[in-house]
């Protein structure tokens, strides 16, 4: 049994890595597809301006779903930059709710 209490502690850090920074598993998806499909162009802390993209953070469902998946906004929302840089995501469509959610 003197593997046992090693095997434990591992379990405990990968545990404690996966609530890393107290996000709910969804907003923690979420914080995966940012850093896989937006940090191109957005800050990896998504409330600061990146070397392309404005800051996102605090971006509804509903803009996420307009921009990210048909390069539009919702009606009546005034876009923080007037340009058409970005291209619509549609493959992250599944995950726009997780998005939002790390967003918030
Ligand atoms: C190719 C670079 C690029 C990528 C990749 C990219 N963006 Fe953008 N994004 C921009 C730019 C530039 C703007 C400013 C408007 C424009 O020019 O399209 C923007 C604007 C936005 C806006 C609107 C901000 C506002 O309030 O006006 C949101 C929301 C957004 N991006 C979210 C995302 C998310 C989420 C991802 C990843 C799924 C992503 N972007 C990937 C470049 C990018």
């Amino acid at each position: 049994m003197r593997g046992a209490p090693l095997a434990l502690l591992a379990l405990a850090v990968a545990a404690a890595g996966c609530s890393e920074g107290g996000l709910s598993p969804a907003a923690e998806r979420g914080r995966q597809v940012y850093l896989a499909h937006c940090v191109a162009c957005h800050n990896p802390d998504p409330a600061q301006a990146g070397p392309v993209g404005p800051p996102v953070k605090g971006s509804s469902r509903e803009l996420l779903e307009a921009k990210v998946l048909h390069g539009t906004y919702p009606p009546g929302y005034t876009p923080k930059r007037p340009t058409k840089v970005m291209v619509p995501i549609p493959a992250v469509a599944p995950e726009i709710g997780a998005l939002a959610e790390y967003l918030r």
